[in-house]
């Protein structure tokens, strides 16, 4: 099935569902995206990485950005291209060091070489052009700075349960409850046609970046990539 990633559908789509978006994730991930995000602060933490200035892209709702505080870093910028979504971020958190903008991967407002680690939560799955989007998340990190993904890749062996769920109860549970049609059959559909995690991590080499870590954090599915520009 071809997939409609344009800016337009893919804003539009975030848009709609904004309000009832962070219900949902922690419904359908059972809270356990709330662990993935902190266990990626710890790692960050427990390797005394320098995060003084942070990039949250595909920031969403912001709970990757919110969770990134804990590290006490100068900046941390916001980026989205959804308005509406972004626009939850500023009712959960009024932060100054969180600096909120719409921006999309391939073109961020941002000076090369200037920022410690890019974040991005549940995000890159849906970038229009993800090898572009890597170019310019390369362009702004500096030198030995961290892209760290968290992101339910393609399975590389076909997993019943796994179909079962996406395709028969979340699009059904996911319209009932964000009154969207679309998002919820959208999602299971961006996971079959994004890369497993292996491709994913050969795709950013060819892009300069280094694998430095990976964890399988929910059955060789959502997993969070570590990958440092070289
Ligand atoms: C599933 S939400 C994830 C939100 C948040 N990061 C989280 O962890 O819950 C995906 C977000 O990616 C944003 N997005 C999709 N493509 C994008 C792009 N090319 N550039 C910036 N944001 C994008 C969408 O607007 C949406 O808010």
């Amino acid at each position: 099935m071809k997939l409609d990633k344009s800016r337009e559908n893919i804003s539009s789509m975030f848009d709609d569902i904004a309000g009832r978006y962070d219900f949902l994730n922690h419904f359908f991930t059972a809270n356990l995206d709330k662990r993935w995000r902190k266990g990626i602060v710890k790692y960050i933490r427990s390797n005394n990485i320098k995060c003084d200035m942070l990039v949250d892209l595909a920031s969403g709702t912001g709970d990757m950005a919110i969770e990134l505080l804990n590290l006490t870093p100068l900046k941390i910028y916001a980026l989205d291209i959804s308005p509406k979504m972004l626009d939850m971020l500023k009712k959960k958190c009024d932060d100054d060091r969180i600096i909120i903008e719409v921006a999309e991967s391939e073109n961020m407002p941002l000076e090369s070489s200037s920022v410690d680690i890019v974040t991005i939560g549940f995000g890159i799955r849906n970038f229009s052009n993800l090898n572009k989007s890597l170019d310019e998340i390369y362009r702004i990190l500096r030198p030995d700075g961290l892209l760290i993904v968290l992101e339910m890749f393609n399975l590389e062996k076909r997993n019943i349960l796994f179909e079962f769920y996406f395709t028969k109860i979340m699009p059904v549970l996911g319209k009932l409850i964000s009154r969207s049609n679309t998002a919820y059959s959208y999602l299971h559909n961006s996971v079959m046609n994004f890369k497993t995690v292996n491709q994913f991590i050969d795709l950013a080499s060819n892009h300069g970046f280094i694998h430095e870590y990976h964890k399988n954090n929910f059955q060789k599915f959502v997993y969070s990539v570590f990958l440092r520009k070289l």
